[in-house]
């Protein structure tokens, strides 16, 4: 059951005088991302083909990721009228192919495709965090506030499951955190550039996957402060099976929040 519905976001709050036009552009593309939930549902069914548990669990989950998205485009379609989301999202869904084709994780085991879903969850979860603390447009704020916590209850649920699979693969810590590495450096991949390509500019000339994630870095990173980069790093360091003490914590939150900032640094003057 969804702990929440759209009927719960007080949307005659909306205020337009406190919507920033670069927001607007990164909840369209969020929108997409999320709406697109139902087929990596397929996928994972297909992966854990014989455990009904974790399928059910997948389609649940799915449908959270979806109401997500509906949410987030009834938002920018509130904040840009000339949005029409279900036109971007047919076209977001007819080029963006996620693996359902096939049977086998495509992080090689099972536990690996539950570690790449937990660091999935502590990008979306921080992201969140971070732009309900952004932004002052209540209605954004509120609807942040509610898909944050449900971001960290989809890395509690992928964790709850990895535990299980832990024991019957032997997946070690070496391998946890290469597939853990591997998802972290794929958040400027394809999908989202796309997703921000599709929202905001579809008639702009020939999609380009580098340009198109700079542009959605550059408007994205500038919202992370430090103690959401700490959160999600205490979150990823136990899903890869370190205990996640305060001074390891503390010391790669610095570290990683400052590259971060190095890096929203360089693109804004490379106007990206
Ligand atoms: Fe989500
Ligand atoms: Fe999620």
């Amino acid at each position: 059951m969804k702990r929440w519905t759209l009927d719960d976001i007080p949307w005659d709050r909306f205020d337009p005088a406190k919507v920033d036009p670069e927001v607007i552009k990164v909840v369209k593309a969020a929108s997409m991302v999320e709406a697109n939930g139902g087929t990596y549902a397929h996928y994972l069914a297909k992966v854990f083909y014989d455990d009904p548990a974790f399928q059910d669990a997948a389609f649940q989950w799915a449908s959270e990721e979806e109401q997500h998205g509906a949410a987030l485009a009834r938002w920018a379609e509130l904040a840009d009228p000339t949005f029409d989301f279900s036109a971007r999202f047919e076209d977001f869904k007819e080029k963006v192919k996620l693996p359902d084709e096939i049977d086998r994780s495509v992080r090689g085991t099972r536990t690996g495709e539950l570690v790449a879903r937990c660091i999935v969850e502590v990008g979306t979860s921080s992201y969140y965090s971070a732009l309900g603390n952004a932004t002052d447009e209540p209605v954004l704020k509120e609807m942040c506030r509610r898909i944050a916590a449900d971001e960290l209850a989809h890395y509690k649920l992928f964790y709850k499951h990895m535990k299980r699979y832990i024991d019957e693969e032997q997946l070690g810590f070496w391998r946890r955190l290469r597939v853990a590495l591997g998802r972290v450096f794929e958040s400027e991949d394809d999908e989202l550039a796309y997703a921000y390509y599709a929202a905001n500019h579809l008639d702009d000339g020939p999609y380009d996957r580098r340009v198109y994630a700079r542009a959605y870095a550059r408007r994205v990173y500038p919202f992370f402060r430090r103690r959401h980069v700490e959160l999600g790093i205490a979150m990823i360091l136990k899903a890869i099976g370190v205990r996640p003490r305060d001074w390891l914590t503390a010391r790669l939150a610095r570290l990683a929040h400052g590259f971060i900032r190095m890096r929203a640094g360089r693109l804004a003057r490379q106007g990206a």
